[in-house]
């Protein structure tokens, strides 16, 4: 059942190329994105996303995504937040809800504050018969099939995708995305789960690195744009499943305080693609090894050109457009976290303390 591999996390990790390709399948028709269950966004003045862990992290990276794609004012909310902060909701607001399993209380409760309030109630879920899919106006799939892994995998990469194609839809509704745009962007969507693959290419890596990380107490993941979620998204799967503490920062805030921590033990992984953003981070990574800090650079091979000096390892990731890079950069964080915890040997597909769904707040 575990198709050969050691845990089921790393049968997950591996499936999604397939996963992925399965749900671009579900979201396109031709040049365009038809997601299965239709929603007009042009009436649609603001977003309220809320969901909870890996869920939240992938409603961050759709921040990024429906403002510059589609323009929409977005807010972010943790479910355990957001529902007892009893905030405003406008009536053309659209509430997104995202969680894998459909059923975690607090994302639960917070989808029943917004019903009544909100344009509309739309969710994003795995679980197809869940109580969240059932109590939305719109359940959109992610079909990533079955997850069983504590630590959240092929959830988050679909969950991406189909944020990723709601946005691009929301532009095409809202008249920011023309045909040609549209066309491009499914066309790189539709190359994804083939980079996917290539990515997963640097595994070897990872479990070779693993060891010497798994001696750290303590890690930093950076990122700027849409590479900060996914700091955050290493150092949660890190610390879930590694039971090493780990913290996910922007780059840019790291003088804000976190730097204080950096000495010659302390790893410190920068996601840095080569786009639009790669020189400030860039120019933050040398503040840490100003700093003694122990370098790990994933990016790409025009970004291991430019900064590889002084850096104590690089993993180099295949190049796509900045559009996409959440999507692939899902797989080292991964695959660091699982080869870490591996090498410390936990119980990667049950950790200690967690439950893989939430039903109690
Ligand atoms: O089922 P949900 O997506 O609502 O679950 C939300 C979180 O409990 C979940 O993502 C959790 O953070 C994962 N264990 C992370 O890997």
């Amino acid at each position: 059942e575990k198709a050969g591999h050691r845990h089921f996390m790393a049968k997950e990790i591996h499936e999604q190329p397939q996963t992925l390709a399965q749900v671009i399948d579900a979201y396109t028709e031709g040049d365009r994105i038809v997601p299965p269950v239709a929603y007009d966004w042009a009436a649609t003045d603001r977003v309220q996303m809320v969901a909870c862990g890996t869920a939240h992290i992938a409603c961050i990276v759709a921040k990024y995504w429906f403002e510059s794609l589609a323009r929409l004012p977005v807010d972010v909310d943790i479910a355990s937040e957001y529902r007892y902060r009893e905030g405003p909701v406008g009536t053309d607001n659209t509430a997104l809800f995202v969680s894998q399993s459909g059923e975690t209380a607090d994302t639960l409760a917070a989808l029943r504050y917004a019903r009544g309030k909100a344009r509309a109630i739309v969710s994003v879920v795995n679980v197809a018969e869940s109580s969240i899919a059932r109590e939305s106006d719109v359940a959109l799939p992610i079909l990533a099939g079955v997850e069983v892994g504590v630590a959240s995998t092929k959830a988050f990469v679909n969950q991406l995708a189909v944020l990723l194609a709601l946005a691009i839809r929301a532009g095409v509704d809202r008249g920011l995305v023309d045909a040609a745009r549209e066309a491009e962007l499914v066309a790189g969507l539709r190359a994804l789960p083939g980079l996917v693959s290539t990515a997963l290419g640097i595994e070897d890596r990872c479990e070779a690195l693993a060891h010497e990380l798994a001696e750290a107490s303590d890690i930093l993941f950076l990122g700027r744009g849409p590479m900060y979620p996914l700091a955050l998204e290493g150092a949660l799967k890190l610390k879930e499943i590694s039971y090493i503490h780990a913290e996910g920062y922007a780059a840019g805030e790291l003088k804000h305080g976190p730097i204080a921590l950096v000495d010659q033990s302390m790893p410190i992984i920068v996601f840095a693609p080569k786009d639009g953003l790669f020189d400030k981070a860039v120019s933050n990574m040398q503040e840490v090894m100003a700093r003694e800090g122990k370098v790990l650079l994933v990016t790409d091979a025009r970004g291991a050109e430019t900064a590889s000096d002084g850096v104590w390892q690089v993993l180099s990731m295949p190049a796509v457009a900045p559009v996409f890079t959440p999507i692939l950069y899902a797989v080292p964080a991964q695959l660091l976290a699982y080869h870490v915890a591996v090498a410390k040997g936990t119980d990667v597909d049950q950790p200690r303390n967690l439950a893989k769904s939430v039903t109690v707040e």
